[in-house]
């Protein structure tokens, strides 16, 4: 699941203060721009995959309604780590595991907010690794 059109506008969770005391991302809203053949070609060896081309959230109307093992959110801005965590929350099977991999980003500190908001609104612990990423382990 990815627009494919790279990370798209930031919300002020994902800016951070610079030098002159203005809020700015560090980013563009074109970065991480790919397409799917690009991934579809580098995936060849897994012909069962699907790929959703789409914004989060809207996308996340697109996907099946089944429960998941493993999520893997790797989204940057504060909207679709939240909205996309929201998601699959509710939809993950005992034990499955949700992976933030900007939750240690200095880049991007709308991936931790709201992983961090949700957590605590659900009351939800978390492992953080030297990585920089971070995972739930849905009881
Ligand atoms: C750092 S890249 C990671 C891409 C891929 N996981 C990888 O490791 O190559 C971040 C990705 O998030 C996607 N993205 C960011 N915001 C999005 C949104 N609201 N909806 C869909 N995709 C989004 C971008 O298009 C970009 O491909």
């Amino acid at each position: 699941m990815d627009s494919f059109e790279g990370l798209g506008s930031p919300s002020s969770e994902d800016t951070l203060l610079d030098d002159a005391g203005e809020r700015r991302a560090l980013s563009l809203p074109t970065n991480f721009e790919s397409s799917p053949e690009v991934v579809r070609t580098a995936l060849n060896d897994f012909p069962d995959i699907s790929i959703h081309t789409g914004w989060i959230p809207e996308i996340l109307d697109d996907l099946p309604e089944r429960k998941w093992d493993f999520v893997h959110l790797d989204t940057d801005h504060y909207v679709p780590v939240r909205d996309s965590l929201a998601y699959f929350l509710s939809r993950m099977a005992p034990g499955g595991v949700i992976v933030n991999d900007d939750y240690g980003s200095n880049f991007f500190p709308g991936a931790r907010i709201a992983w961090d908001e949700i957590r605590a609104r659900h009351g939800l612990a978390h492992e953080v690794f030297e990585t920089g990423q971070a995972a739930i382990i849905v009881e």
